[in-house]
């Protein structure tokens, strides 16, 4: 049997962990949840989720992935042979398709508002907004809208860009892990930090940003409800890329004398970092334009490409880098956490259905490619092809995001706590026990784990299925 290939070195592990976590889930669902959900109250639950509840399950994939070295079906056969687990391999292989299809979407979106941030968004926008005639601030705010509600309504331009994502993971998971996936994560994360630290400095410095700021800082206790806390934990898996098999994936690829705690809490740091500064580039600069913090998913896309088309207005070159920069930031985080979930699948089928990696990543490729087009159709021609009330599009995130996630999350960790030895568990976490700080905290990650992951994980499942 070919050689599996792994991570080269602790940096690469925790650049690709990071790279799948840190996307679209942190630049563009975060700070508009932070928005929808009560500012800093949001925030604070989100913290606490992210460290009681997404670390123990990213440790629960983490010891599954590196203990066996196989795709997520292999490895649940490995395991449990001869069990139904191994069903629960095979979602996870099919959930995070799911997932890259709709998510391709959204990254086309930002291949299109990245291209046009180099002309202005203000000049693209008129063939499709010239009822919106702009005469100051209010009307061309609804113009830089109603050219974004153009765009992804359209049939054409949103199917080349979702194309042309998809595409680009596909080349770099075809150069293979080391070096497609550990290449390009090692090169652009480092770079996605410095990018999203000029554009706070932009950001922060607007008339006006003070109390978007203020915002973030200070929380509403008032807000919380039982389904704001089921948002923040479920956005907490999100971000973390959890319950489908990404993380698994990723371990595999992970050397047996990596300490597996430290890597699963510096990527849940990095996330978690990320999103607070996503928070802080997008919030003061929101508030600056006198904007609703609470517009729900077009934040990045309409009112982003509105500050900046304002700016342009007095400093259009320092406008135009910004926006050159921030859309490229959305792009390339999207294209390191797509590449996650595309390679679950390449992965699964190179080694259970005997493909090469070439013919695994057309297959894949072609599945998410169809999928996603009924995604980005769903905002136009198939608008009223509905699914339980949703559209395709909505269909699929909320499918994935509020269930699919969330039940793969709690098996995950069931399994770890209860299906498998606890003997075994300690060993991969300590690396037979010669990590002495994991050893001393192993009681600590085990309760996470085995009781109180799964129960946190149960009552968001029933929260959102009451909530619908
Ligand atoms: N964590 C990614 C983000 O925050 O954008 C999204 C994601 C990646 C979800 C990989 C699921 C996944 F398997």
């Amino acid at each position: 049997m070919k050689e599996r290939e792994s991570f080269g070195s602790r940096f690469a592990v925790i650049m690709a962990f990071a790279g799948s976590a840190i996307g679209l889930g942190n630049i563009w669902r975060f700070p508009y949840l932070v928005g929808q959900n009560g500012g800093a109250a949001f925030i604070i639950i989100y913290i606490l989720a992210s460290f009681l509840l997404s670390l123990p399950i990213f440790l629960s994939e983490s010891v599954i992935g590196r203990r066996t070295h196989s795709n997520t079906f292999g490895a649940m056969e490995e395991l449990a042979p001869g069990t139904k687990w191994k069903w629960m391999g095979l979602l996870t292989v099919i959930s995070p398709l799911v997932i890259l299809s709709f998510y391709s979407v959204v990254g086309g979106w930002s291949i299109e508002y990245f291209i046009k941030s180099f002309g202005g968004f203000g000049s693209t926008s008129a063939a499709g907004a010239a009822s919106s005639i702009a005469t100051g601030g209010e009307a061309s705010i609804s113009q830089v809208s109603a050219a974004f509600g153009w765009f992804i309504s359209s049939t054409w331009g949103p199917l080349f860009c979702h194309t042309a994502f998809l595409l680009l993971c596909a080349l770099i998971i075809l150069a293979g892990v080391k070096s497609g996936i550990e290449r390009f994560s090692n090169i652009t994360m480092p770079i996605l930090f410095v990018l999203i630290l000029l554009i706070i400095i932009y950001s922060v410095s607007l008339p006006g940003a003070a109390e978007g700021v203020r915002y973030m800082v200070k929380p509403d206790f008032s807000k919380i409800t039982p389904s704001v806390i089921a948002a923040a934990m479920g956005q907490s898996f999100f971000s973390l890329s959890l319950g489908v098999g990404t993380i698994l994936t990723y371990s595999s690829y992970v050397s047996k004398n990596e300490d597996m705690v430290l890597s699963a809490s510096g990527t849940a740091v990095m996330d978690l970092m990320f999103a607070l500064l996503a928070g802080f580039a997008v919030m003061p600069a929101v508030f600056a334009a006198g904007l609703a913090p609470e517009s729900g998913p077009s934040l990045i896309f309409q009112t982003l490409p509105f500050i900046f088309t304002k700016m342009g207005e007095t400093m259009p070159l320092l406008s135009t880098v910004v926006a050159v920069l921030f859309f490229l930031t959305v792009l390339v985080a999207a294209l390191t956490s797509a590449i996650s979930m595309f390679e679950v699948g390449v992965t699964y089928l190179v080694e259970e259905k005997g493909l090469t990696r070439s013919w695994a990543t057309v297959a894949v490729f072609v599945g998410t490619w169809i999928l996603g087009t009924l995604c980005s159709l769903s905002f136009g021609p198939l608008h009223d092809v509905h699914l339980f009330g949703n559209t395709i599009f909505d269909f699929c995130d909320k499918l994935t995001s509020n269930f699919l996630m969330t039940f793969g999350g709690l098996l995950f960790t069931v399994f770890v706590g209860w299906k498998m030895r606890r003997a075994d568990v300690r060993d991969e976490l300590t690396n037979g026990r010669s990590i002495r700080f994991n050893d001393r905290c192993f009681g600590i990650l085990y309760f996470l784990i085995k009781y109180l992951a799964p129960i946190a994980i149960l009552v968001i499942f029933v929260t959102n299925l009451l909530a619908k």
